[in-house]
């Protein structure tokens, strides 16, 4: 059994207890939080004997504790995960890997060094119409893909940003694209693969906040490919999620993690219609969550961990869509088309 261990038990943490809950081979054995009684209401809820502690340091000397799940601010993940590797254990950090590229690249090496599987977490990649789309574009069913397009148009309120003093600010949060829209960049990058350059204009157009609450990116994509992002956070009252993609014998449109529309060369509109499980929308917020995307991630991991081999989500994935962020916020900020590091 690999013992599970969860950092941070705010908004996101109690939805990793509830997905440990459901996975084979592994076991919730503690939770922690700077706010002490968060973690032991976390542990209350999964029952049995999970400890509460109050910090990484506590949480690390419980017995049995061999990965440790980050859901702390973005900001924090990766020095806190260099700290996890450094022990010995397993990292699973929330998306963004982080906010800043060189602290990312920083946990990687660390992670490798210390011979230790690190995940960010992408659980969009295991919605049931986004991996069959994975798999139809490997399998050359688009043809050659030519375009691909983000969309999340979803709304916070000004109340969201000012629940917590880390939301907005750009050291430890970022704003729509670097929160929200990572997914779609983590999906994109999954689906067409690395990006060369970025352009994006964005504003903070709705919210008091240091960070964009609007983005829009254009992307060139090593194939060749073209991309766009469209990105906010200000759009109310928010709208499910979207990624199309196009290429010369099918077009796909996925909404919420199910295929809405399936149009090939072989047979136009060959469906048309919600196809593969319901997943719940992002755009409902945070609590809203379905929890099997992240048990699929999670129980990913922890075969990974027990077959001693990389997860389907690696540090490297979690980098790879940071850079693109990264990109997009000097675009938008100095201007011009920027090479993604
Ligand atoms: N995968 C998803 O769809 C998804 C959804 C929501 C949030 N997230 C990510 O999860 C992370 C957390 O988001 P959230 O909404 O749960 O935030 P939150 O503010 O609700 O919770 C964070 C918790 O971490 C605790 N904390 C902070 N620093 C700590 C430390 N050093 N040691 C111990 N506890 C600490 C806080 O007290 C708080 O309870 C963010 O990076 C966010 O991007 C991912």
């Amino acid at each position: 059994m690999v013992g599970i261990g969860i950092l941070g038990c705010g908004t996101i943490g109690p939805l990793h207890a509830e997905a440990v809950a459901g996975i084979a081979g592994a076991r919730l054995v503690a939770v922690a939080d700077q706010h002490l009684e968060r973690a032991e209401e976390v542990a209350r809820g999964a029952g049995g004997d999970v400890v509460a502690r109050g910090d990484l340091h506590g949480l690390l000397a419980v017995p049995g504790v061999d990965l440790v799940c980050v859901c702390t601010p973005s900001g924090t993940h990766a020095e806190l995960g260099c700290a996890i590797a450094e022990a010995g254990r397993h990292v699973v950090l929330e998306k963004p890997i982080d906010t800043d590229p060189g602290a990312a690249e920083r946990v990687l090496k660390t992670a490798a060094k210390a011979g230790v599987v690190l995940s960010v977490i992408a659980q969009h990649r295991f919605d049931e119409g986004l991996d069959r789309l994975h798999r139809a574009i490997g399998a050359g069913e688009l043809g050659e893909v030519v375009l691909g397009e983000g969309r999340a148009w979803w709304y916070r309120t000004q109340a969201y940003y000012d629940a917590d003093a880390w939301r907005g600010t750009w050291a430890l949060d970022g704003g729509a694209l670097s929160n929200q829209g990572v997914h779609l960049v983590d999906l994109l990058l999954w689906l067409l693969g690395p990006v060369d350059s970025v352009f994006a204009r964005s504003r903070t157009a709705a919210h008091a906040m240091e960070a964009e609450d609007v983005i829009v990116a254009s992307l060139r994509f090593a194939s060749g490919a073209l991309g766009a992002l469209t990105v906010t956070t200000a759009s109310y009252p928010g709208a499910p999620e979207t990624i199309a993609v196009a290429g010369p014998e099918a077009s796909v449109l996925v909404e919420s993690g199910r295929v809405v529309s399936w149009r090939s060369a072989r047979g136009a509109a060959e469906e048309d219609g919600a196809v593969g499980l319901p997943a719940a929308s992002a755009a409902r917020g945070s609590r809203g969550l379905a929890v099997d995307a992240h048990r699929a991630q999670l129980q990913d991991v922890v075969d990974a961990v027990r077959e001693q081999r990389r997860p389907a989500v690696t540090g490297e994935d979690g980098c790879a869509a940071l850079a693109v962020v990264a990109a997009a916020y000097a675009s938008a900020r100095d201007g011009g088309d920027v090479t993604v590091a």
